[in-house]
């Protein structure tokens, strides 16, 4: 998101830079718990891993707490995972109470356990969006049941989803403060390179004590090119089959983490930090290298001397480039977010700014708690715009994608976090041949145009891939990839999305569980169920906004918009633009959701509250 933490009210002066002098009461709160849990978070992460300690001693003072207590966090999962004496069940049961505890502190903004009040603390603090956690969150659930790989791509997926939601939270921090960690386009394969190099080399380091929870977290692909080797590690045998993989190995993730130009054109301080962690990783693959039959008895460690050689100037180039440049630092509760400020410039992140209204308009400021988290629009009326003017239904879908850009720019000057856009039924398999050929092909040509690929947005496509032609499958899944480090908006296309469908993939995918023994049929529940929703990281829906004159939801959503405030406009969808999202927003900001409760009797009556001010769009 290209907004900026508002101005502080924190003691902390950042312009003379007064918070690298800062007392842990300005860095992590008056409240003397409050420093405790932060304190505990840092012991953690220095004994849970002195490598992630390390870098963290590299990011600003200001960001550090915040580090801690995401690391710490991560530490406990891992440890609730890793209990070799637990039976698998009762493992993801624990992972779970703690992710559900989580989610309760999050909403309740205080915890009775010290590392989530942290976390919760550190989350308020900055903003941070703790969603994208929930996916390697029930990862780690799921890993307490043991994990297989087919082939690599199966292993990356479970890499991204593990690893890079923690790393994307650093660079959430690093954002909000104003320095980040930003990739320039063409280096987003390398930062893809690197993570899975980081992971493999932790999966190599780590093999002696996974081996011994019955964990061999390699693909099959790669273990059957060694024939023997696989049995040899289960039995913990040194053999040449094992020695040849692990020479492989070592030197396939040496490749990977050794991207010289991954951090070029980014902010000094946030470069050091991911170079640093580069560096780090081929000290512990020479220390790899170096274990031969050790590696499987006990993890590799490189000496003190090679991690000072690496570590030593790395801090002086910490310090140097942080004390060069001033911090935003962010008021503990900023009272509101959404009028955008462009924040780091364009050309220094790599990513473009959305293009300004023609008429120069700009969004209306929607207070914090008045802001939905997701809005989901089901665009109707293409097809009668269309056959209004005289024109073939398909000029009205081509029409159509002109105010999907406009609702993009428009979320993303706003703030809004989640737009998620239904695009194409299971039910619109019912119309014409030709009809469904140019829906398909508009999407298809839209997406290889790439018009979206260079803004902040994360781009996620719901729905069923059979029936659609291969080429959009493939399209859909590159933009995923290409797009899925981004923090701004996630927006979601819902094509050859059914409703109905989600729901019993859904039921079918518990049904599987339970049959393999990972759920227990009596205790579901419905954090169950949502954690095997094909897209189980996707929010509730706060504002359904449907467009074309219609009162009806179309098997659009029904598990995430039970709760959704409806909300629905007479014009045809290509008639809109930015200015009727941010009407829709307005409208939602001004109504009072209960969610089953009984009404506040001190909340003031509708219509006292001050309307936000959009100019109305032209209708036609
Ligand atoms: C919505 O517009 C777009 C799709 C369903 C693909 P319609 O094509 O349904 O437009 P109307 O409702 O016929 O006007
Ligand atoms: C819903 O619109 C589907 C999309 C917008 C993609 P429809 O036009 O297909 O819905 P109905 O047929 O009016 O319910
Ligand atoms: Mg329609």
């Amino acid at each position: 998101m290209r907004t900026k933490p508002q101005p502080t009210s924190a003691p902390l002066d950042t312009a003379t830079h007064a918070w690298r002098g800062a007392t842990p009461r300005a860095l992590m709160g008056e409240d003397p718990d409050l420093r405790a849990a932060y304190r505990l978070c840092r012991r953690t992460t220095q004994h849970h891993d002195p490598g992630i300690y390390a870098l963290v001693q590299l990011m600003p003072a200001i960001l550090r707490p915040a580090c801690w207590a995401l690391w710490a966090a991560a530490s406990v999962l891992d440890d609730l995972v890793d209990q070799p004496d637990v039976e698998p069940a009762q493992r993801a049961a624990r992972v779970e109470a703690w992710t559900r505890a989580l989610k309760h502190d999050l909403a309740v903004g205080t915890s009775t356990d010290p590392i989530r009040y942290a976390l919760v603390d550190a989350a308020g603090r900055w903003r941070l969006d703790l969603s994208s956690l929930q996916g390697a969150m029930a990862r780690a659930r799921d890993e307490a049941h043991g994990l297989r790989f087919t082939d690599w791509a199966e292993w990356r997926a479970w890499c991204n989803e593990e690893l890079v939601p923690w790393v994307d939270q650093v660079r959430q921090l690093l954002e909000r403060a104003g320095a980040p960690m930003t990739l320039r386009l063409d280096r987003q394969a390398d930062y893809e390179q690197f993570i899975d190099g980081t992971q493999l080399t932790d999966i190599l380091t780590d093999l002696s004590t996974d081996l011994a929870d019955g964990l061999l977290l390699l693909p099959q692909e790669t273990l059957e090119r060694f024939p023997g080797a696989e049995a040899d590690l289960v039995q913990g045998r040194w053999s040449p089959a094992v020695a040849a993989l692990v020479a492989e190995l070592t030197t396939l993730a040496r490749r990977r983490v050794t991207r010289p130009a991954m951090t070029r054109g980014m902010h000094p301080g946030a470069a050091n930090v991911l170079d640093t962690a580069a560096d780090l990783m081929r000290a512990q693959l020479d220390a790899i290298e170096a274990a031969g039959p050790t590696l499987l008895t006990r993890p590799p460690r490189p000496s003190v001397a090679a991690r000072t050689r690496v570590l030593v100037p790395a801090r002086l180039r910490s310090a140097l480039a942080w004390s060069l440049t001033p911090l935003t630092v962010p008021a503990p509760r900023p009272p509101a977010v959404g009028v955008s400020d462009p924040g780091p410039a364009a050309e220094d992140t790599g990513l473009r700014l959305p293009p300004p209204h023609p008429d120069g308009v700009r969004p209306p400021r929607i207070a914090a708690d008045q802001m939905p988290s997701h809005v989901a629009v089901i665009m109707d009326g293409n097809g009668r715009w269309a056959e209004q003017r005289g024109l073939p239904r398909h000029e009205g879908h081509h029409a159509g994608t002109g105010a999907v850009y406009e609702m993009v720019y428009g979320a993303l000057e706003i703030g809004l976090r989640h737009l998620t856009l239904y695009t194409f039924s299971t039910e619109n398999w019912k119309r014409g041949t030709e009809e469904i050929t140019s829906i398909l092909r508009a999407v298809q040509h839209e997406l290889d145009e790439g018009a979206l690929r260079d803004l902040d947005v994360r781009q996620r496509w719901s729905g069923r891939p059979d029936k659609l032609p291969e080429d959009l499958v493939h399209a859909l899944r590159r933009e995923e990839h290409r797009t899925r480090t981004r923090t701004g908006l996630t927006l979601t296309v819902c094509i050859n999305y059914g409703g109905r469908d989600e729901i019993t993939r859904t039921a079918a995918a518990l049904a599987k569980a339970a049959l393999e023994g990972e759920v227990d049929p009596h205790l579901l529940d419905e954090e169950d169920f949502a954690r095997h929703l094909p897209h189980p990281d996707m929010p509730d829906v706060d504002l359904l906004w449907r467009t074309g004159n219609e009162q009806r939801t179309s098997n659009f959503l029904p598990w995430h918009a039970t709760y959704a405030e409806l909300y629905f406009t007479p014009g045809y969808w290509p008639d809109n633009d930015r200015r009727d999202l941010w009407q829709a927003i307005t409208e939602y900001s001004r109504r009072r959701r209960r969610h089953g409760g009984a009404p506040d009797p001190l909340a003031s009556p509708e219509n006292d509250r001050p309307s936000p001010q959009v100019q109305p769009a032209p209708r036609h």
